[in-house]
């Protein structure tokens, strides 16, 4: 066993993605407020409550879960729960901002970030530092998306409303940064209904491209129109989810992965207590997702840190592209990595420092690996190396390697024709994109 697991480890690298696969999710706000503070209506305390929600975690086996008001009993919540992959707590109330995840994948890249706006107007919203988290999922290898939980200001008195479109547009913006050409699930209590004109939610359809999957598995894809009378579920177990909660579930998938939701459901059945009370005032939401991968378009896994700038190169892509020349830039670290298509179109990503090498490809040569390597410098993680290698068997290199490296082969028949990451004056973070050649 302990042979085979360094033997995989050793592989890891250079492994493919499956061609397809499902996941499913859910978004639960788990009323895990200091009972003093919120007794929420239900009946049973708070700590039983909650491992009760902690044990269904672990029964049904979500696959990413994102809960929010995780404060004063997230202890609990853990200890029942057996998931794999699991943010620590930033704390209960006032301290915390309630939001985690906990994942049957494994991320990179967990950020937390607080909301520029709040307002106590009704709900004592600034009461915690609220806001929202983000994280690049990796639910096969090299298949990131990019999720994001959140817990929007609540109540409906116009300073709510101004602080909760505030909170929404935030993390539209922040989408357009740092999702850029990726595929994106965001979900959690967005404190808004469609009906309610004022909420913003609409920013995620407008500006980041999302379908919300409740509108598009159970309301045929139209939108309940602004101003409209509220759909409001019934208490305790809804019949169907035939109605609007405020927890919502939204997604895009990208020019690699195709994402379909096969299902959308209120799991409020699946989180009862022993006498059938509902355990917090929020329906648990449930979405099943199927993914594919591109016929002629893949992604290789991200090395280095989560330092500078996202980008893709996906959006910019020509039909068919091959590779014509590649340009390394390198002394002490990885300064730039550039190539150009046979079409023209060129792609330079990093800094203008250290030695420029380059390698034209002959008619009918693909990159068809290459190797990163990663270290610290000022405290932070990015490629100190990069080692392509064609189809000739030419190689190219530049930088410093270090005892971190990791190669990343192209699926056959694909070559290495641009990349995404994360750069400034040097390679943060790195990946390849491979085109069907
Ligand atoms: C968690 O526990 C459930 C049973 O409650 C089990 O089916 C599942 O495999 C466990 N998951 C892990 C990751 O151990």
């Amino acid at each position: 066993m302990l042979l085979l697991a360094a033997l995989a480890a050793l592989n890891a690298a250079s492994v493919h993605a499956a061609a397809a696969g499902t996941f499913d999710v859910l978004s639960m706000n788990v009323a895990g407020l200091p009972a003093i503070l919120n007794g929420n209506g239900e009946s049973g305390d708070k700590t039983t409550n909650t491992a009760i929600i902690g044990q269904d975690f672990a029964k049904f086996a979500y696959d990413v879960i994102h809960v929010q008001e995780d404060f004063n009993y997230h202890a609990t919540l853990y200890v029942n729960d057996n998931h794999t992959f699991r943010t620590a707590t930033s704390g209960g109330v006032p301290f915390g901002s309630g939001l985690n995840t906990l994942s049957n994948f494994d991320w990179i890249d967990f950020t937390r970030v607080k909301w520029a706006t709040c307002s106590d107007a009704s709900e004592d919203d600034c009461l915690t530092p609220k806001g929202f988290t983000f994280m690049r999922v990796s639910v096969d290898d090299g298949v990131y998306i990019d999720f994001y939980n959140l817990h929007a200001d609540a109540g409906t008195e116009p300073g709510d409303e101004t602080a909760r479109a505030a909170n929404l547009q935030q993390v539209a913006d922040y989408i357009d940064t740092w999702s850029i050409g990726n595929a994106v699930l965001v979900f959690g209590d967005t404190n808004s209904r469609y009906t309610r004109g004022e909420d913003g939610t609409r920013v995620f359809l407008t500006q980041n491209g999302l379908t919300d999957a409740w509108v598009q598995d159970i309301e045929g894809g139209v939108y309940p129109a602004a101003g409209a009378p509220a759909l409001v579920c019934p208490d305790g177990v809804p019949p169907d989810a035939d109605c609007e909660v405020v927890d919502k579930v939204l997604y895009r998938g990208n020019a690699v992965i195709s994402l379909t939701n096969t299902g959308f459901f209120y799991d409020t059945a699946r989180f009862l207590s022993s006498d059938l009370a509902t355990l917090t005032d929020h329906n648990p939401v449930r979405v099943e997702f199927a993914w594919s991968l591109s016929a002629t378009l893949r992604t290789s896994d991200l090395q280095g840190g989560p330092h500078g700038t996202w980008f893709s190169d996906l959006l910019s892509l020509p039909a068919a592209p091959k590779a014509s020349v590649l340009t390394l830039r390198g002394g002490a670290r990885l300064d730039s990595v550039a190539i150009t298509l046979t079409s023209g179109a060129s792609f330079v990503h990093g800094g203008t420092g250290g030695t420029a090498v380059s390698l034209m490809l002959a008619a009918g040569e693909a990159i068809v690996s290459g190797t990163l390597c990663w270290g610290v410098f000022d405290g932070d993680t990015r490629n100190f190396y990069a080692q392509f290698t064609t189809s000739a068997g030419h190689t190219l290199a530049a930088g410093t390697m270090t005892a971190s490296c990791a190669t990343m082969t192209a699926p056959a028949g694909f070559g290495v024709v641009s990349f995404v990451g994360q750069d400034g004056d040097e390679m943060d973070q790195l990946g390849f994109i491979y085109a069907k050649q």
